[in-house]
């Protein structure tokens, strides 16, 4: 946010409405924000929380990384990679950006450039979206990056060599570059287009230290301010198109980078809006993978539409045809509703006999894994499309739904977080994952992490007792670990009770009114804290013993992964 001096205090635009003349404030005394406007305001942390759609917990390590400071949050997925490797990758692909874009605009970029200035973009296209050139060439990257310091292991690991029996080569060779940052903006790798030649048209980045295709969606942190704002991300597959999204004004644009919509993605989205358009190739080829991968974002309660773009162009052919931006822009307005847009997909196939059925199940799939809530508007529409009476389709649904419950609970793979809040009954969803055996447990254990949050809450002497990496990964539910993370980490009753205010916060209060409920129905004080704590281990070993049970008996665990699993049960033995 630009902002300049305005009396005491600083003034900008608000970046999280659209304005034209600048509401927001900055106190540099209070250290507190404020918007006259739409009436956001806070504290540093609230600030990351809402611009980047992060809990507490995850604002807290983001503000922590940039300022240098050490977190004690060992355990969970986190610290995999050793931050001290996947620094050095990082500064590794840093100065890999910078010299790609050098060889861009030098004396050996003319083809590259000859190639974007063929697809329409200009050198100042080239630099908004930080393209560079690997020359043609078999070391030139590899040994420009030895000639700033870096190893060969160094160059290796963040995937800019490949080795060969005949030794070791540039990756990009020969390859339009395309940084890949996460939504932060920090750079996370590189997709690189062939420009002629053969081989595979696109090569990205491999997986590693920095680089996971299934967290990243191309161009998430040039689009997330643009996707706030409008209250819509629109979703494509291909770095191009969202390139010529931007450059058209559509900059709420990300791109999957080619295969379906993964958990992760779908999760990204979600931090940062509930509505999302999905305009992939129009080709038939990929429809089923990205059916899918709609239905994976539908399910993290995105509303989901799809566009319809003419027979064999993608957004990127489409949006640069002339007349494109605006066809495009009405393309959108008449994007069907996930659901429709399933039933017209298929809809060829209802009327031939030996597909009807196939087609049908698979909607009726679809349809029974989404909240009756959200698809209830859409069923008499349905009805009259499949030719089934309404209370026939609601029928089948529901046997459907069933039968995928009973599936569930058998491979066992239900998600804590998920079932924490169907135990809460949250938004009346209508049940997909609820089993009431489970429920009765997740509800008792919710109940002892609010209890304890109570006594923290109370008691300054507790506060200090445990430290904040040692209580987290305890806490299975998202409200109480992100108390217990401020708390713990000596932030004071008041302050965050200010701060939950001004951000119209309720489910933190809402988890002490229960603990506080908890606590005064048993006589407990804090006495009990001691045991509650350990009551709350018990139930995140049992919690990860259950993730792993799965795993183990489909042979998906890694070695690590049995040990563990072995380990668990030993401890869990000497527990109640
Ligand atoms: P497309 O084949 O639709 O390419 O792949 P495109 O985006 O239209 O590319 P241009 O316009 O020909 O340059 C869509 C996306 O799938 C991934 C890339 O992310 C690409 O943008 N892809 C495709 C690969 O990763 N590797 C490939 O070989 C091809
Ligand atoms: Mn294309």
């Amino acid at each position: 946010v630009q902002l300049r001096q305005g009396g005491s205090s600083f003034v900008g635009l608000c970046p999280f409405h659209a304005e034209k003349t600048p509401s927001f404030r900055v106190s540099r005394d209070r250290q507190t924000f404020h918007c006259f406007g739409c009436g956001k305001g806070g504290d540093v942390f609230t600030f990351v929380m809402e611009i980047e759609g992060l809990n507490f917990r995850e604002a807290l390590e983001s503000l922590a990384e940039r300022a240098g400071v050490k977190l004690d949050m060992a355990r969970g997925d986190r610290g995999k990679t050793s931050s001290r490797t996947s620094g050095k990758t990082r500064d590794v692909l840093e100065e890999a950006v910078r010299f790609f874009r050098e060889s861009m605009s030098g004396p050996g970029g003319e083809a590259a450039r000859a190639y974007l200035d063929r697809r329409g973009l200009s050198a100042e296209d080239a630099a908004r979206f930080g393209l560079g050139w690997s020359p043609q060439s078999w070391d030139a990257t590899s040994k420009h990056m030895a000639s700033k310091g870096f190893s060969d292991v160094e160059i290796f690991e963040a995937g800019l060599s490949v080795k060969s029996e005949r030794g070791s080569y540039d990756r990009f060779k020969g390859r339009v570059i395309f940084p890949i940052r996460d939504d932060a903006g920090r750079i996370v790798g590189f997709g690189g287009r062939l420009i002629d030649g053969e081989g595979a048209k696109y090569v990205n980045s491999p997986e590693g230290a920095l680089f996971n295709k299934r967290k990243t969606l191309y161009l998430m942190d040039a689009a997330k301010r643009s996707i706030r704002e409008r209250g819509r991300a629109i979703l494509m597959e291909g770095y191009m198109d969202a390139i010529r999204a931007h450059m058209t004004g559509f900059t709420e644009t990300v791109a999957s980078l080619g295969t379906s919509l993964t958990e992760e993605q779908a999760a990204l989205i979600k931090r940062f809006t509930e509505l999302c358009y999905i305009s992939y190739d129009a080709d038939g080829a990929g429809q089923n993978a990205s059916i899918r991968g709609m239905y994976v974002l539908a399910r993290h309660g995105v509303d989901v539409r799809v566009v319809a773009l003419q027979e064999g162009l993608d957004p990127d052919d489409a949006l640069s045809r002339e007349g494109g931006v605006s066809a495009f822009a009405s393309a959108l307005e008449k994007a069907l509703p996930l659901p429709m847009y399933h039933v017209r997909a298929r809809k060829k196939y209802l009327r031939v006999p030996g597909k009807r059925r196939g087609a049908l199940l698979e909607i009726l799939t679809g349809l029974a894994s989404l909240p009756m809530l959200d698809i209830a508007e859409y069923i008499p529409a349905i009805s009259r499309e499949i030719g089934i009476l309404e209370h026939e389709l609601r029928g089948e649904i529901d046997s459907k739904r069933r039968e995928l419950e009973r599936a569930e609970r058998r491979s066992g793979i239900r998600e804590n977080k998920k079932s924490a809040i169907s135990a809460e009954g949250i938004a009346g969803d209508s049940g997909v994952y609820i089993n009431d055996g489970e429920n009765a447990h997740d509800r008792r254990s919710l109940d002892l992490e609010c209890a304890f949050c109570s006594l923290l809450w109370r008691d300054a002497e507790l506060r200090s007792r445990w430290s904040c990496g040692e209580l987290i990964p305890l806490f299975a539910d998202e409200a109480t670990s992100g108390m217990i993370a401020a708390l713990a980490s000596g932030e004071p009753p008041a302050d965050l009770e200010s701060r939950w205010r001004s951000m119209g916060e309720r489910m933190s209060f809402e988890r002490l009114a229960r603990g506080d409920a908890v606590l005064a129905g048993g006589g407990l004080g804090p006495e009990f804290a001691d045991a509650l704590v350990e009551a709350i281990r018990t139930n995140a070993l049992k919690r990860r013993l259950k993730h792993l049970e799965p795993l183990k008996i489909s042979g998906e665990a890694t070695s690590e992964e049995i040990g563990e699993y072995f380990e668990l049960m030993r401890k869990l033995k000497g527990r109640a």
